[in-house]
C-alpha cells in the first residue's frame, strides 16, 4: 500500500500565516511519507522475521503514530479549501444542536477540549452505525483516537500549528482563529 500526499488549495487565511501553513503542509508529508517508509521496511525486514521479529514489532507500533499524523492532517487542511462559510443548514447542524443543546454550547465544550494540555488533536466524529456526534482529545497522533468513527472536524494542537504566530500561551488566540477560517460546508458534508 504506498499513499502520496494530498494536494490542497487553502486561502490566504486571518490570524494564520501563510508560513505557517507552508510548513504545516511539509510536516504532513512527512507523515505520508513514513508511513509508505514503515510498511515498505517491515515487507523488506520479513524476509528474515526470526531475526527482525522485534524491529518489525516496533515498526507496527510505531504506524498508528504516522497513520494517524496523515490522516488527520488530511482533515483538518481540508476545511481551510474555499475559504470560511457560514454554517449550512442540515444533519451535521441539527446533531450539533440536539446533542449539546445549541451550537454555542457545542463550540465551548470542543474549545475546552482543544485547551487540554499536552500536544495532539481536539476532535469531533460521526459514529454512522448511531448518527451520533462524538468528541475527545486525542494525544500526539494516535493516542485516545476513538474506533469505528469518522473524523468531522480536526483541530491540531500541536504547538507547531500556531507557533509562528502565536506564542504557547496564546494558543487561545489560534483556536478563535482556527473556526475564523473554518469552511463549515467541508466540515458538514463529513456527516452526510
Ligand atoms: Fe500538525
Amino acid at each position: 500500500m504506498h499513499y502520496t500526499p494530498k494536494e490542497f488549495t487553502i486561502p490566504s487565511l486571518q490570524g494564520i500565516s501563510d508560513h505557517t501553513i507552508q510548513e504545516h503542509l511539509g510536516l504532513y508529508s512527512g507523515y505520508v511519507k513514513h508511513v509508505n517508509l514503515i510498511n515498505e521496511k517491515i515487507t523488506a525486514y520479513s524476509n528474515d522475521h526470526e531475526n527482525n521479529s522485534y524491529a518489525i514489532s516496533e515498526m507496527q507500533r510505531r504506524l498508528g503514530f504516522e497513520f494517524g499524523g496523515m490522516k488527520n492532517h488530511e482533515a483538518y487542511f481540508a476545511q481551510f479549501e474555499g475559504g470560511a462559510t457560514t454554517m449550512p443548514d442540515g444533519a451535521f447542524k441539527s446533531t450539533l444542536e440536539e446533542q449539546w443543546g445549541g451550537f454555542d454550547a457545542w463550540l465551548a465544550s470542543f474549545q475546552r477540549i482543544a485547551k487540554t494540555r499536552g500536544v495532539g488533536w481536539a476532535m469531533l466524529y460521526i459514529d454512522k452505525s448511531t448518527n451520533q456526534l462524538a468528541q475527545t482529545w486525542v494525544d500526539e497522533q494516535h493516542l485516545g483516537q476513538l474506533a469505528d468513527v469518522n473524523i468531522v472536524l480536526a483541530l491540531d494542537m500541536w504547538e507547531h500549528s500556531y507557533m509562528l504566530d502565536y506564542p504557547p500561551s496564546k494558543k487561545g488566540e489560534y483556536i478563535e482563529a482556527f473556526f475564523q477560517n473554518l469552511n463549515w460546508e467541508v466540515v458538514a458534508s463529513r456527516v452526510g
